[in-house]
């Protein structure tokens, strides 16, 4: 039996958005402390699948960082750490690169949607990503993995890889991992339309809240987002087919804790000139601590940088070994 324990990260590919916060941070520290071995990454080699200016990323890097940390990832209870500081998520994702099939790649929803109609000019890091992926999650053999929707697919793509592993060296080595999918964060839409997922990258900032928005621009943002006439309806299902409406309501649960059942509930009949201003105060409520702590580590990069070490140390303890004996299993 594995050790239940937990892995997920971020990318430092720019600034953290609402939808970073409540579909992973803000679980992520939910899970720290429990049942599980929690391990967080900054997942610095993901982020340069697509160009990152070198000082842009250093900046957003300590970023993620100071997300985490000011929104109560505590380094003795959790393991925080860089990718790119433990080498075995390298060596490992190369070994993963030698198991995955092409097939398997090419049946990626997110390359596509990211390569788009440039599939031939985007890096081969892009399209091999969700094996170093997998490499992140099994170098810990974690058993589950909190992540958005958006991500359920490399997940899947993870127990492919230890399954045919395990299938192929006649082993029992890597776990199946379980995504770990739920609540009404699990798909934090844009402001826009609500039909597309926020996004650190790409889109214009009205359409995500960024952790760091200051309250006048978290009002404005909600202010502006795009709603239909009705406003919030009676049950439920009265959200069906308005995906704009839907995605405001999933914030405010996600945001407070509760279920959309419960908003919708407490909000039944109230016009968006209600709502609107509400969930921007529970949001300025909610983030503003967290934005004004991001600042206070981010004015202290050393603090920041010791920890990290730390975290790799402990990253490597756990990581090291199990790599080892991957290549032992294979023969090298
Ligand atoms: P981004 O897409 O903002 O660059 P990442 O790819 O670094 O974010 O994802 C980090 C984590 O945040 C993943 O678990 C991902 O599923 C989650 N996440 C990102 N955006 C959203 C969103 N809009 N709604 C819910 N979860 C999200
Ligand atoms: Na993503």
């Amino acid at each position: 039996a594995f050790t239940p324990r937990v892995f997920s990260g971020i990318k430092p590919s720019g600034g953290l958005t609402l939808g970073n916060y409540l579909g992973a941070i803000k679980r992520f520290v939910d899970m720290q402390g429990g049942e599980f071995e929690t391990i967080y990454c900054v997942v610095d080699m993901h982020a340069v699948t697509v160009w990152q200016d070198p000082k842009d990323l250093h900046h957003a890097t300590r970023e993620v960082a100071a997300g985490y940390l000011a929104s109560g990832i505590d380094p003795d209870k959790s393991i925080l750490f860089n990718q790119s500081r433990v080498s075995a998520h390298a060596e490992l994702g190369w070994l993963f690169n030698c198991v995955a099939r092409v097939g398997w790649m090419n049946r990626m929803t997110q390359f596509k949607d990211k390569a788009g109609e440039n599939s031939e000019g985007v890096s081969l890091g892009l399209y091999a990503y969700p094996a170093l992926m997998a490499a992140d999650i099994l170098a810990y053999h974690a058993t589950h993995v909190p992540v958005g929707e958006d991500q359920k697919q490399h997940v899947e793509l993870t127990r492919d890889i230890a399954n045919k592993f395990n299938h192929d060296y006649k082993v029992d080595f890597f776990p199946e991992t379980i995504p770990v999918i739920e609540g009404p964060a699990m798909r934090v839409m844009n402001l826009r339309d609500g039909t597309k997922k926020m996004s650190k990258s790409g889109e214009s900032d009205m359409e995500r809240i960024n952790m760091t928005d200051d309250a006048d621009k978290i009002a404005k943002k909600f202010k502006k987002a795009k709603t239909d006439p009705d406003g919030i309806p009676e049950t439920l299902e009265g959200l069906d087919g308005r995906p704009e409406a839907r995605n405001l309501v999933n914030i405010y649960a996600a945001l407070n804790d509760m279920t959309n059942e419960a908003v919708v509930a407490e909000y039944a009949g109230a016009g968006w000139g209600k709502f609107k201003p509400a969930l921007a105060d529970l949001a300025v409520e909610k983030l503003a601590p967290i934005s004004i702590e991001m600042q206070r580590f981010m004015d202290d990069p050393a603090e920041i940088d010791r920890i990290m070490a730390k975290g790799a140390a402990k990253a490597k303890a756990i990581a090291d070994p199990i790599l080892d004996k991957t290549f032992d299993i294979m023969g090298f």
